[in-house]
């Protein structure tokens, strides 16, 4: 069992990092290996905008074959292009087939205008296109179309060395078209997973599907045509999809200052996408809290992929701007802080989501809203872009598949060539990505159960298999969690990180524990970080670093820490994090030189932490317990906001159905909660517990244990709770804070630390609860200080009471299945002001 979880474990690591290399991987200026702009019936070269469309008939990769006749249509009368000048018109299907040079996503765009006076009536033709395995147009007509002319852009996965294009005229009457591109863009453009709303997992096996652009528009900016993008793409104003046009605000940057950064290049979109923007209009009227909305209308009955494209041209400084981003009501990115993400203002930045065809609404919404807790009502949106997903028939319009409309076409014969050649390619069994344990089978043309997503895992865990592949899975291990968007930040070269370190050097060393060593870093750029170390002998290291990404590539808060990228060269395992200059939390209490704390810092402080923790709890579809939430991991930026880090011990939180999640008991002891202790038995309860002693630490600058102490002070929080029972909690603490403090304020800082010490989780009150006392407590701290109110007289002193010794010492110990080692090595970390303190012994874990 052990083995095999070593092995699982192995190869999710490489998993992992194997794609998160291949995304990292840059793609310079991009030329287009297969290029084809074709004017159909032309009998010249179309010029304009400096591209050229090449006549049908003067292409030698590209053949034409119809088993019709085939005209020319052309006009003289004015058209929307030059291109739409002239038609080819066929009375069978007609087949376009093109030389393809490199394998992968290609665009299909095409053209249609029922050219008037050329003796066919275009205009109530009716036309079906499909490829080899994906329809395209199913009996589209301009006698029900109010446009002036048609051009659609497809994006399909070329795996062979020809694309057909057949186009299939309905009713045995006539088809068109006036011109045709086929043009192949960069793999990296799609992935083949992206984050599903619903459940929040990844849904991977994107490369075998076909898409759609139905919306491509640029926020507050220009027509972008395709001359002006590096891979030919129209994008579009979007004020026409504002819900109310006052909402929002254009505003816009010089496109010279956008800053591209690692995978993400001017193909993701050009840089004049970014440098326009919606923002919030009158943001400065009181009730500022509204949402920026955008109305677009698609077919309900096919699922969407929603790219939201940000850029913060808006903020002054950074940390400033922080919002939240909805998809059809669904919560798609809380509190989304892209200073916190980047580091810099003016870096673009996106994100993919995929909407089920499920969602029984003609219109799909788009919101950004500011976040409750923001300092700043603003909100910004520079690009969106809405592809249609095929569905289980292969179809990006109605049900039909390719077979079916062929057949229908013609009463047989010739298409089984087709048909045969798209049936042996679903046959086929499928390596998706790099990720070894998920092999997908292809579905055949059989109709799935209604379900649309048949063809995908429904989670891209890489321990979650389709349908039909068995797996085991051990039980109790964090199965929920899955790999999120393959987005786990900067991919670094060793060689940079040895830079960054400069080698390694002992000097640079924060701190030291069961996962390696964590040195402080430069970047070539002057980015502060901290570099985690693994250490690749560690078989729990590897699990570790296994959680640790998994949850910070899923989590993106404010207040936790978050992971800027990795590295894994060489069999290195190292974690990138945002460099947090004051350090731990602990060390700001007690066992270092620092100045103390004031009163309403620790309560900012505490309300930093709690609101990383409520995020934990509740800002997933599924709860993730921190387990180890202790003053070393609450670490200070270089403005004392609070973060939460290390989540190396994290684990989901029980299912909708359960109560709690059976688990071998780990953490700190001292912080520990008896109930979890006692059962084995995980809830988010058990957070809150650690939290209470936290909250107490934080007031008595004192270790959680302390057994140089007379026994019944070696537990804070039997000690501080016998105090709190009493009243009398100001005896017991921070002789610093004497004098200092508000009583009504310390008193509900005292009920809320003793609420959360509850003996039972059941009495405990939930994280959100926490923070909205805190808050209180800060709020009542504030206007005592604002009226500079000396009021001090709610709780009594009593003198004589001796302080506690302020010992820079702890005696931290960790549990593991069970069993418990003893262990100082968190002494350690408060003795030097370590940024990454560990929350156990190597030798334990
Ligand atoms: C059209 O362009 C193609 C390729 O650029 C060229 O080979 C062909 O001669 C051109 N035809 C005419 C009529 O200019
Ligand atoms: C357009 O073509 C028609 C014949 O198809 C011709 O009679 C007419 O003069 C042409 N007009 C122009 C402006 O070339
Ligand atoms: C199909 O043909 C019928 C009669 O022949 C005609 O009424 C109908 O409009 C045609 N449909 C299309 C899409 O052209
Ligand atoms: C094609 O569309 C026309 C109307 O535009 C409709 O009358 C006809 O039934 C459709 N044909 C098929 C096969 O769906
Ligand atoms: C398009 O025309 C149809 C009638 O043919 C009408 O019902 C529909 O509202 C029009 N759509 C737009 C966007 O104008
Ligand atoms: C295209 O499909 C093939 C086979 O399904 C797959 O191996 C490849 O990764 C896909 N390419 C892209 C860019 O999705
Ligand atoms: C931006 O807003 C101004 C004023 O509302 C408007 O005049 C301008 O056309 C807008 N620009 C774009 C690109 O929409
Ligand atoms: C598009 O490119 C042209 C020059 O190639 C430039 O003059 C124009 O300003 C660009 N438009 C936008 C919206 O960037
Ligand atoms: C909103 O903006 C659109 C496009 O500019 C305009 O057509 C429409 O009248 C505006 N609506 C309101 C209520 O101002
Ligand atoms: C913003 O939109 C979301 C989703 O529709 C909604 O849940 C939220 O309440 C809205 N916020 C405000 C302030 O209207
Ligand atoms: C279309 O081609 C097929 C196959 O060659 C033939 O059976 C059918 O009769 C043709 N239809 C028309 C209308 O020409
Ligand atoms: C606290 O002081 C206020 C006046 O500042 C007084 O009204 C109140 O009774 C005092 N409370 C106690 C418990 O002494």
């Amino acid at each position: 069992m052990r083995d095999m979880d070593r092995i699982l474990v192995l190869k999710w690591v490489f998993m992992v990092l194997g794609c998160g290399f291949f995304v990292g991987v840059s793609f310079a200026a991009y030329t287009p290996v297969d290029r084809y702009l074709i004017a159909c019936g032309s009998s010249k070269n179309v010029t304009f905008s400096s591209q050229t469309y090449v006549s049908d008939s003067a292409e030698s990769s590209v053949t034409l074959k119809s088993q019709g006749n085939s005209f020319v249509a052309s006009s003289n009368s004015s058209v929307p292009l030059p291109v739409l000048q002239s038609a080819r018109v066929f009375t069978n299907t007609t087949y376009y087939k093109f030389d393809i040079k490199e394998e992968g996503r290609h665009w299909v765009r095409l053209y249609l205008y029922p050219l008037s006076n050329t003796g066919h009536d275009l205009k109530s033709a009716s036309v079906t296109v499909v490829t080899e395995d994906f329809v395209l147009l199913n009996n589209f007509s301009f006698s029900d179309y109010n446009g002036t002319y048609l051009m659609r852009e497809f994006l399909i996965n070329v795996t062979a060395d020809t694309l057909s294009i057949a186009f299939i005229p309905s009713n045995n009457s006539i088809g068109f078209v006036n011109a045709i591109e086929v043009v192949s863009l960069p793999n990296e453009l799609l992935p083949d997973q992206a984050q599903a709303l619903s459940s929040f997992a990844p849904i991977s096996g994107l490369s075998e599907l076909a898409f759609e652009t139905v919306y491509r528009l640029n926020m507050g900016g220009p027509l972008i045509t395709a001359q002006n993008d590096t891979l030919g793409r129209t994008w579009v104003n979007d004020e026409k999809y504002l819900h109310v046009n006052s909402s929002a605000v254009n505003i816009s940057a010089s496109p010279a200052i956008i800053e591209y950064r690692d995978a993400l290049t001017p193909e993701i979109a050009p840089n004049s996408v970014y440098a326009t923007a919606e923002t919030m209009g009158d943001s400065n009227v009181a009730d500022s809290n509204f949402n920026m909305t955008w109305v677009l209308p698609v077919d309900p009955e096919f699922s969407y992929l929603v790219r939201v494209h940000f850029c913060d041209i808006y903020s002054k400084s950074l940390n400033t701007l922080v919002f939240t981003v909805y998809i059809n009501s669904y919560i798609a990115l809380p509190s989304l802080d892209l200073s916190s993400l980047l580091g810099k203002l003016n870096t673009p930045y996106y994100k993919d989501f995929i909407i089920n065809s499920s969602a029984n609404s003609d219109t799909l919404t788009v919101s950004v809203g500011p976040d409750p807790s923001a300092e700043l009502a603003a909100a910004i949106l520079n690009g969106l872009e809405v592809m249609k997903i095929s569905n289980e028939a292969k179809s990006l319009d109605g049900h039909d598949a390719v077979a079916n409309l062929l057949l229908k076409s013609s009463k047989k014969k010739k298409i089984g060539l087709i048909v045969g050649c798209a049936a042996g390619a679903s046959a086929a069994l499928l390596l998706i990505g790099l990720c070894y344990c998920c092999l997908l089978t292809r579905q055949s043309k059989t109709p799935n159960q209604g379900n649309s997503w048949l063809p995908l895992p429904l989670y891209g865990n890489s321990l979650t298999l389709t349908k039909g592949s068995t797996v085991s899975q051990k039980s109790g291990t964090a199965s929920c969690i899955s790999l999120a968007s393959s987005n786990l930040g900067r991919f670094f070269t060793f060689q940079e990180i040895m830079e960054a370190t400069n080698k390694f050097d002992e000097s640079s060393l924060l701190g030291v524990g069961g996962f390696g060593r964590v040195y402080q870093g430069t970047l070539e750029d002057g980015t502060k970080v901290a570099v985690k170390r693994g250490n690749p002998r560690s078989e729990q290291g590897l699990a570790e670093f296994r959680t640790e990404i998994e949850m910070l590539s899923k989590l993106r808060h404010r207040h936790l820490v978050s992971l800027i990228g990795y590295c894994d060269e060489r069999s290195e395992m190292v974690l990138v994090y945002e460099y947090m200059a004051n350090g731990p939390l602990r060390s700001h209490l007690y066992g270092s030189d620092l100045p103390p704390l004031s009163w309403k810092q620790r309560l900012e402080i505490c309300i930093g932490a709690a609101r990383g923790l409520h995020y934990l709890h509740t800002g997933a579809a599924q709860s993730i317990i921190h387990r180890d939430v202790k003053t070393t991991n609450i670490l200070l930026d270089e403005n004392f906001v609070a973060k939460v880090a290390d989540f190396g011990l994290s684990k989901a939180g029980p299912a909708l159905d359960q109560t709690h999640v059976s688990t071998a008991v780990k953490g700190s002891f001292g912080y520990l909660d008896p109930e979890y202790f006692r059962r084995q038995q995980l809830t988010e309860k058990s957070d809150v517990y650690s939290f209470g002693v936290v909250l107490m630490e934080v007031l008595c600058t004192r270790p959680a244990l302390n057994p140089v102490l007379p026994r019944e002070q070696v537990n804070i929080a039997e000690w501080a709770m016998a105090w709190q029972k009493k009243g009398m909690l100001d005896e017991i603490m921070d002789k610093n804070l004497v004098g200092n403090v508000n009583s009504a304020s310390l008193k509900k800082y005292g009920e809320t630390a003793e609420k959360c010490l509850a003996d039972y989780g059941v009495d405990r009150p939930s994280m959100g609860d926490v923070l909205w006392n805190l808050e209180y407590a800060l709020q009542l701290e504030e206007t005592s200080s604002a009226l500079m109110e000396p009021e001090d007289n709610s709780t009594n002193h009593i003198p004589g009471i001796p302080m506690t010794p302020l010992e820079p010492f702890d005696n931290s110990v960790s549990m593991i299945e069970g069993r418990n080692s003893g262990t100082d090595d968190d002494a350690e970390d408060g003795a030097t002001s370590a940024v990454f303190s560990q929350l156990v012994n190597p030798r334990g874990r």
